[in-house]
């Protein structure tokens, strides 16, 4: 089975990451898929945020990162996915995550969607307190992989103040 697991990764948390180790456990093919949302003004470029998922993936043999324009589920049909794999880490995510996964299920029927939790230590994690804790210097290294960190702090070098992006 193909799954896809589609996000902004702005950048990549070692949340994410967990959830990708669990995925590629269950499905024979995972794509992890940098998607575009459009109520979202990313710090890291498409690019950038590629290159930090590839090396984080490149030992798994069945993992392969892609990025997308467009609907999600309209990319899922080309290339013949089957389910969507989303993360719910507390409460708060279900409604969004819910009104998500039934607009895509109205919109593809046939492609099913499945939540997976990742670890309760990274369950309050998320790419924009990642962002933020490190503009300010704070200290993020166990929240995401070094290679992120390296990435964080080449971003926010003399500089101590927020970034522009939501
Ligand atoms: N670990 C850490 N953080 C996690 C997480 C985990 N396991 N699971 C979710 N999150 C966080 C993310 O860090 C992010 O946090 P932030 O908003 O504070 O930065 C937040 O949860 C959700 O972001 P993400 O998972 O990246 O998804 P998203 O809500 O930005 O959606 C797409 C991204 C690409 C999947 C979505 O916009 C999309 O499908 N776009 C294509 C257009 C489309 O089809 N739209 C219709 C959708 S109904």
């Amino acid at each position: 089975m193909k799954a896809i697991y589609p996000g902004t990764f702005d950048p990549i948390t070692n949340g994410h990451l967990d959830v990708i180790v669990r995925a590629s456990k269950m499905f024979e093919n995972l794509l992890v898929g940098i998607g575009k949302n459009p109520r979202k003004t990313p710090l890291f470029g498409m690019m950038e945020r590629f290159d930090m998922v590839q090396s984080l993936i490149k030992d798994m043999p069945n993992v392969v990162v892609v990025c997308f324009e467009g609907l999600l589920v309209n990319y899922a049909r080309k290339m013949q996915v089957e389910v969507i794999v989303r993360g719910l880490r507390v409460y708060s995510d279900f409604e969004t995550e819910f009104q998500m996964a039934l607009a895509n299920r109205t919109l593809a029927p046939e492609i099913e969607t499945v939540f997976l939790t990742p670890r309760h230590e990274h369950s309050y994690i998320s790419s924009s307190v990642v962002r933020e804790v490190a503009a300010f210097k704070g200290n993020v290294a166990n929240w995401v992989p070094d290679v992120v960190l390296i990435e964080l702090n080449k971003k926010f070098q003399n500089k101590g103040e927020m970034p522009e992006s939501g």
